[in-house]
């Protein structure tokens, strides 16, 4: 084990992290315990076990030496709050964010153990929510257990803040921070809910996609009709919910709302080639999924358009009749859900108003179109030349050997825009699942080495951090 590197306060990252490598059966076994619990944010059958995993997660905080512990009611899923304030007012603080909640695991059939029975094999932990977030989350309080025990202390100041809503677009979160403005008050936030660049190349993102969607739904005859009798002289919402798709985005990509792309930033030269500069295996991309050539706006590259442009996607369509054999009708309604990933300066409100008035002068007659918007957050772009992601680059090193790549993320996390916002604070996004870990689909994984390194690589951050003379300027 090396020499301790930070020692002016007694602190060493040796310490906590000869403890973190003493407990690898207790840290796998409670994220066993963490994933076992099936936080599905968006389905109202869940809201108990929402609930137990906010309790979970609370009462794991308090094992770990956290305090102040408290479970915040919102108009959606509770937040979990702790912190640990006693480093000293010359401290900085970090305020760590993750979330809870997981993705429906549907399709069931597709899992090769259920979802919610996590199981090891070959170093991989397979179940709903093993990479995004709740093995993410864990390792942060991981980190900071570790570093409690060994020595007594934390180097920094921490707060936790842990939303169960992430995944369903809720406003719980959104609503809270700027009413608890001096409550999350830090130096910096953290958050690991991104991924690396490959298994030993970690990588800090430092930009992410905002979003826009909506829910279309087309109503036409007040039943089912027959195809025959009322075909060629009522409309069908379905042909009309298809024509109205047809015309949102063109054949190569390129989004045709009026007005879409007016507040998108050219990549710069330098941007473009950092992006491109990722190690990125194209070949290996698309033969995981067994899709045999990418698809996308010709005038960039796979890497900037799945992380710098901003792109629509229908995500669901459904109506009519779909069973065994034929079936004549006009069906009487038709729905899809559709969204849009933006890039920074793209304002998601705007980007609603322009769809919703798009699709009225595309809606033919004889059908009623109803657009529900499901959610609006800025994409988020963080300044990586500030002194905090040199603590985050030289703790990589330390674990991994290597220096962190930068990197543009096609992902959103909703939260780390308002934080820049409201808190006016900068994201370290250093996240430790794979490319490959399945999130969202069935059988997600998590790459259980690096389960253990990525909390190794958060004590040493925090370690250094306090180093750092990081502290905002006191006012007065
Ligand atoms: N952790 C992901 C976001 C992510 C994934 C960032 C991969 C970078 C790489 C997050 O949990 C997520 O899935 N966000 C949703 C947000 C949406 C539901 C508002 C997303 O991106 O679809
Ligand atoms: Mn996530
Ligand atoms: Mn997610």
């Amino acid at each position: 084990m090396s020499k301790a590197t930070f020692s002016s306060n007694g602190y060493s990252a040796d310490a906590a992290i000869a403890f973190a490598r003493s407990r690898p059966n207790t840290y796998l076994s409670e994220l066993y315990d963490f994933l076992r619990i099936p936080s599905v944010s968006t389905r109202p059958e869940h809201v108990d076990d929402i609930k137990a995993a906010a309790d979970w997660l609370a009462a794991n905080m308090e094992t770990a030496g956290l305090e102040n512990i408290r479970i915040f009611p919102t108009t959606g899923h509770p937040l979990v709050y702790s912190d640990w304030l006693h480093a000293g007012d010359d401290k900085p603080t970090v305020l760590f964010y993750g979330h809870y909640d997981v993705q429906p695991a549907d399709d069931l059939d597709l899992w090769k153990t259920p979802p919610f029975e996590p199981q090891v094999r070959k170093d991989n932990i397979y179940a709903r929510g093993a990479s995004d977030d709740k093995g993410q989350l864990l390792m942060l309080v991981k980190a900071v257990e570790a570093l409690l025990r060994a020595n007594g202390a934390l180097p920094v100041n921490v707060k936790f803040i842990v939303e169960g809503e992430e995944e369903s677009g809720g406003h719980g979160l959104k609503d809270f921070i700027p009413e608890h403005v001096d409550r999350l008050s830090a130096d910096i936030a953290f958050i690991s809910d991104t991924s690396m660049a490959t298994w030993d190349q970690p990588a800090i993102v430092y930009g992410l996609r905002g979003m826009c969607s909506v829910n279309i739904d087309v109503v036409g005859p007040k039943l089912d009709v027959h195809s025959g009798v009322y075909g060629g002289g009522i409309n069908n919402p379905i042909n009309a919910l298809v024509h109205i798709l047809s015309q949102l985005i063109d054949a190569d990509g390129h989004i045709l709302i009026p007005g879409f792309y007016d507040d998108v930033l050219p990549l710069e030269a330098e941007e473009r080639e950092r992006i491109n500069a990722f190690p990125f295996d194209e070949e290996a991309w698309l033969q995981r999924i067994l899709v045999t050539e990418s698809w996308g706006v010709p005038e960039y590259t796979t890497l900037e358009r799945t992380g710098a442009r901003p792109t629509l996607d229908v995500n669901g369509i459904i109506g009519g009749y779909t069973g065994d054999g034929a079936k004549t009708i006009i069906p009487s309604k038709a729905h899809a859900k559709v969204s849009m990933r933006l890039v920074p300066n793209q304002n998601p409100h705007d980007i609603l108003k322009k769809i919703t008035q798009y699709i009225e002068t595309l809606t033919p007659a004889g059908v009623q179109v109803k657009l529900t918007p499901m959610g609006a957050s800025p994409a988020s772009i963080m300044d990586y030349h500030i002194p905090a992601m040199k603590a985050a680059e030289a703790a990589c090193r330390a674990v991994f050997g290597r220096n962190p790549v930068y990197a543009r993320e096609g992902g959103s996390i909703p939260i780390a825009g308002q934080i820049k916002r409201d808190l006016g604070i900068e994201t370290i996004l250093l996240g430790f699942g794979l490319p490959h870990d399945r999130i969202h689909a069935p059988n997600e994984r998590f790459y259980l080495p690096n389960y253990y390194r990525g909390i190794e690589t958060i004590i040493h951050f925090l370690v250094n951090y306090a180093g750092i003379n990081a502290r905002r300027p006191v006012a007065g």
